[in-house]
């Protein structure tokens, strides 16, 4: 076993443990361990734009992105951290473009803005165009770019390491313990302060626009350290995944004018949100695609609707709704326009559909998209043990593992861009700035023991279950009982089938017995964060009898502020048990009153 020190340690190369890492390395010894090459991290996926309110197209104001924000999280969000995070967008965007990030252009020469759901201008109630993009690859763009600056910073990278543990010493982190894939061998990594920024758990639903390696591993692992983890009953449903795979097809397709389409030939969000129609929030418009299909107005009955962009149903209905350009002219498209806006998400199309979004409708449905919830922290990207807010020293999160919260209830889309790189950020400069002040806490004695003891469980389970056989399991029952519409009944089944599972997981022992890159192991080991994630899921989303964001209880339609505007945190016991407590949300300027869209 192997032994490295850095003052600091990031767990994650996405975009927030690359921002995290770039910012740490500035004044301390940085090491950024990954479970993949970082540039195949799932930010990479992330399509439309990165929300910040430079007023390039439109007028627009750091305040308003800031109320949608609030609005969008159903007024869960913690209105400091959100205010914090939408003025500190517009400098975080130019310090994108000044690393060399390749933002698409106005006429101008300015960065360009597309509308997105939930974003608007806060006078007239219309959509205002916030999302700053690069195609729909801003977030391959950005995962690159902040990549190269990493390699141009020399921050050392162990990729295809997987963190497996946290060192906890004295209620202090102390480190991590890895496996290096290549080897199976366990590596510690001594540390000061530990980051976090290990991404979702999407991979938890049977439809999900998550990639595989989102297994929550940096929840999974801070839970089994006795932290809470907090709204893990909040996931979001990104409405439109292409149909039965899920793969994400961006907002942007909406922002840039396509509309969503049943099986009457309607333009059904006229009803559901009058004002801003396509462009609802995210929660609003998945609730809306499966309430259409729920009633039988799917495309030939089934389960999807269409997206379609098409240029004669975009200039159709922009002139309907009477959309302009900027200079004033009447908004219109033409195909060669919808290719060069929307490259990647028609190249989806046509090589798993066969289908071309320039000239044919694209077949839709929600798909399981982000986690809101995630491991406590304030501003500053510090892990908080308790409902009183305590830091735990020397560790942080940032990115999507985290709960800010910024996101409350529902996301906003281009948030989660924004998100990870402001918070990621904050975490690497304020994780340096403690590893200055303090020594390094001695290791134990074993320091690896824990985390030997779960994978040799595994490998020495009698083998009586199969792996793949419990997740699909996992994945549907969690599809169809803890999805867009919940009830008490859905979800007590799904947590009784959950635990069910669990028990299985215990006879569950990989085939492959090598050491080198035995992912079938890891896998395993991965398949049982999904299911602790799942369990705590579903008994935090079991006590919160309202509806709220993505959170929508047929059995309690309503919104209750009175008795539930306040956030959960989940603990469990080292028997497995799980006790809630709830912290109140922070309020500043904006009194919660009903959203109407
Ligand atoms: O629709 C999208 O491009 C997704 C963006 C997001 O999740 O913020």
């Amino acid at each position: 076993m192997r032994t490295h020190q850095f003052e600091v340690v990031v767990v994650g190369a996405g975009g927030a443990g690359l921002m995290a890492g770039l910012y740490a390395s500035k004044t301390a010894k940085t090491a950024v361990i990954s479970k993949l090459y970082p540039t195949r991290s799932h930010t990479g996926t992330a399509q439309g734009g990165i929300g910040a309110a430079l007023g390039n197209v439109e007028e627009d104001h750091p305040e308003w992105h800031t109320f949608d924000t609030v609005k969008g999280s159903d007024y869960l969000g913690d209105q400091d951290a959100i205010e914090f995070m939408c003025f500190e967008a517009i400098p975080a965007i130019y310090e994108l473009e000044h690393m060399g990030l390749p933002f698409d252009r106005t006429p101008d020469g300015k960065i360009a803005q597309r509308p997105f759901g939930g974003h608007t201008n806060n006078i007239t109630g219309k959509p205002v165009p916030r999302a700053c993009h690069a195609a729909d690859r801003t977030g391959h763009m950005i995962l690159q770019t902040l990549y190269q600056q990493c390699l141009k910073h020399e921050v050392t990278f162990f990729d295809e390491f997987q963190v497996v543990d946290l060192i906890m010493v004295d209620g202090k982190a102390a480190g991590v313990v890895a496996i290096e894939l290549a080897t199976g061998e366990f590596h510690i990594f001594h540390a000061k302060a530990v980051i976090f920024a290990t991404g979702g758990h999407g991979r938890i639903w049977e439809i999900t626009s998550n990639a595989y390696a989102f297994t929550g591993d940096g929840p999974a692992i801070t839970m089994r350290r006795g932290l809470p983890l907090e709204d893990m009953e909040f996931f979001q449903f990104h409405p439109t995944g292409i149909y039965k795979l899920g793969i994400l097809i961006t907002e942007g397709v909406r922002g840039e004018g396509g509309v969503l389409i049943n099986g009457l030939g309607e333009r059904f969000m006229e009803r559901y949100a009058p004002k801003v129609k396509d462009l609802a929030s995210r929660d609003v418009i998945s609730r809306a695609i499966y309430t259409e299909i729920r009633e039988g107005r799917g495309i030939n009955g089934q389960n999807y609707v269409y997206l379609d962009v098409r240029p004669e149903t975009v200039n159709k209905y922009a002139a309907i709704d009477g959309r302009k350009n900027p200079d004033g002219s009447p908004y219109t498209v033409t195909g060669e326009q919808i290719l060069a806006k929307l490259p990647d998400i028609i190249d989806f199309c046509r090589v798993y559909l066969g289908v071309d979004p320039v000239t044919q409708p694209m077949p839709v449905q929600p798909t399981a998209h982000y986690a809101m919830g995630g491991i406590p922290t304030n501003k500053y990207g510090e892990a908080l043990a308790d409902e009183k807010n305590t830091v735990v020293p020397g560790l942080y999160a940032a990115g999507e593992c985290a709960c800010v919260s910024v996101h409350g209830a529902n996301r906003l889309g281009t948030n989660s861009l924004l998100d990870l790189v402001v918070f990621g950020k904050y975490a690497g400069l304020r994780a340096a700035e403690y590893a200055k002040g303090v020594d390094f806490t001695p290791l134990p004695a074993d320091p690896a023991g824990f985390a030997r003891e779960q994978f040799e469980r595994i490998r020495n389970a009698d083998g009586s279950e199969n792996a793949f056989d419990i997740a699909t399991t996992m994945k549907k029952v969690m599809f169809d009982d803890m999805g867009i519409f919940r009830t008490g009944k859905g979800m007590e089944n799904a947590l009784n089938v959950i635990r069910e599972l669990k028990e299985r997981f215990k006879h569950v022992r990989p085939t492959d017995t090598g050491s080198v890159f035995n992912l079938e192991l890891m896998n395993i080991w991965e398949l049982g964060n999904l299911l602790d994630l799942a369990e705590i899921t579903t008994i935090s989303a079991l006590a919160r009898t309202e509806s709220r964001g993505a959170h929508a209880r047929e059995d309690y339609p309503e919104r209750d502020d009175k008795n539930w505007l306040k956030h959960t945190l989940a603990f469990v016991d080292e028997m497995g048990n799980v006790e809630l407590r709830y912290k109140p949300v922070v309020i500043t300027k904006y009194e919660p009153k009903v959203r109407t869209y």
